[in-house]
């Protein structure tokens, strides 16, 4: 009795660990606020998209990633590929940490003509990777840093790293100057670097000709949205719509916490914004849009590639998710409009995503005056809606609605402003200026009277796409699973829906 005692008492608590390993197996991907078709890492901390280039058919994406824990701290690359930009194989860390040097965000390049000299045949193509050292001489003073631009390179298409030996390849001895986004200007047959002196407000840009020695070319900024520091330069060439094969570049940069672009001609030495200077154009006018930057090295024939980190630095550090912490909002493709003398950016999720699409529900048109409940249920959904507002209305879906109100996207006819307000959407409490960024709004002009809005609604992060991709707006939520209803609603007199369409969306997670 005694031995079978003491065999249970040795043997149920291993059962018990068992089953709590299997359970934590399954549940991995299926975690509370887990979001299926946005790309996490499975466990701990993540923000900056890295080094997005293109090869060989995957696209990489590096990330800002901490290996250790589920805060910021100890920034090393993570590393996952993928053909379609929405399903997601994970790799192993690429870059990491060593001797004080965190591995800040960069850029990766292919250095097809091997400018570098770190391939030593023929047959290998080295992949560079070109980012920002920041050095802390003393741990217990973590304000007290440099920063300078370091590179490394894999010659087995980005699995294993060698850092230069002669580092940094680009130092100021200045304590912020960081970012660099480099990229082949085939025109001069050169590299050239767009990197920030942030508290400046000004992007740098430089040339070099194997990625080791760099010319300071010219400087750019002050300029647009200066209330804080400016991080992660991004800039690329985006196609006019509908004119051929005309392009412009397209500049990048964030500033905390949000991001903004300028639009005009870069001739390999300088950039020279061309949208009105007293205006602010943002990619995104939600809270949760950050450190975009694009592809490098994609087919001729594809569309530029934007992503970003869908999270805000005032609170990302509490967000109550685990164990991971921060998602890559959805990939979006780039094209440019010209509107009234200005240079708009369009914006739209990459094809993929249509792939994970359900049989949809659909509806022809529902006049709503106060509210209507969907028949769908769903936090993994697609939904495309045309909005016809009355003469003063306030009106759109509420997601996430239940015990709570939800996560209202709206237009406000009167004033022309289309808003999000998760002000009784999900959990609130984790932190206290969360709370307080409920609202984010911006103008929208009606097209005909109609405004179409399209929207993915993935757990913890909503995204719209309002008038085919002029205004997009990203915000996340944690919302109770059971509120998962979808509701329609017009205050201030009646508005239309036509065309409803939801499509629950299958997980780019589960194989
Ligand atoms: C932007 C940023 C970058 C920096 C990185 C550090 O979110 O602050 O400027 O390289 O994050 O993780």
């Amino acid at each position: 009795m005694k031995k079978l005692a003491l065999h249970c008492s040795f043997i149920l608590p291993l059962l018990f660990v068992a089953t709590i390993a299997i359970r934590g197996q399954q549940k991995a991907y299926g975690e509370k606020y887990r979001p299926q078709f946005h790309f996490t890492p499975a466990v701990n901390w993540t923000n900056d998209p890295n080094g997005l280039v293109f090869y060989k058919g995957r696209y990489h994406l590096f990330y800002q990633y901490n290996p250790y824990g589920i805060k910021w701290g100890h920034m090393s690359w993570g590393h996952a590929e993928s053909t379609d930009l929405i399903h997601w194989n994970h790799l192993p860390i690429a870059i990491a940490e060593k001797d004080g040097t965190m591995i800040f965000s960069g850029s990766a390049v292919i250095d097809e003509n091997n400018t570098t000299g770190f391939a030593k045949n023929t047959s290998e193509i080295p992949m560079i990777a070109i980012y920002t050292g920041h050095y802390i001489a003393d741990t217990s003073r973590l304000d007290d840093y440099l920063q300078s631009q370091q590179i490394a390179y894999s010659l087995d298409n980005g699995r294993n790293w060698t850092k230069y030996s002669n580092n940094p390849v680009l130092d100021l001895h200045k304590k912020d100057f960081r970012d660099p986004c480099v990229f082949w200007y085939a025109p001069g047959k050169k590299w050239v670097m767009a990197v920030v002196l942030p508290r400046e407000h000004i992007v740098q840009f430089y040339s070099s000709p194997d990625l080791k020695k760099w010319n300071h070319l010219s400087d750019f900024g002050p300029a647009g949205d200066i209330k804080d520091i400016w991080e992660c330069p991004s800039l690329a060439q985006v196609p006019v719509a509908g004119s051929g094969e005309k392009k412009k570049w397209v500049l990048f940069n964030s500033q905390q916490t949000t991001m903004q672009y300028f639009v005009g001609e870069f001739n390999g030495t300088s950039f020279v914004d061309e949208n009105p200077s007293s205006k602010i154009y943002r990619p995104d006018f939600g809270p949760d849009y950050y450190a975009g930057i694009t592809y490098n090295h994609i087919p001729e024939n594809q569309l530029p590639v934007l992503v970003g980190w869908a999270n805000n630095w005032t609170y990302a550090a509490d967000i109550p998710t685990k164990p991971w912490r921060s998602m890559m909002a959805l990939p979006r493709e780039l094209v440019l409009h010209k509107k009234n003398q200005e240079w708009i950016l369009y914006q739209r999720p990459v094809p993929a995503v249509y792939g994970l699409r359900k049989r949809p529900w659909s509806a022809g048109h529902f006049e709503v005056q106060d509210k209507k409940d969907l028949p769908v249920r769903s936090q993994q959904c697609e939904i495309e809606v045309t909005l016809q507002p009355g003469a003063q209305s306030i009106s759109g879906l509420r997601l996430a609605h239940g015990n709570q109100k939800g996560l209202e996207i709206g237009y406000d006819q009167k004033n022309k402003i289309l808003f999000m307000d998760r002000g009784d959407a999900g959990s609130q409490s984790f932190n206290q200026k969360y709370a307080h960024m409920s609202r984010y709004e911006t103008k929208l002009e009606s097209g005909q009277g109609k405004i179409l809005l399209h929207i993915f609604f993935d757990h913890s992060i909503v995204e719209v796409f309002a008038n085919d991709g002029e205004k997009v707006m990203s915000m996340q939520i944690f919302p109770d699973e059971q509120d998962n209803m979808i509701q329609l609603f017009s205050e201030n007199g009646p508005a239309s829906f036509h065309n409803v369409k939801i499509w629950e969306l299958n997980s780019a997670w589960t194989k």
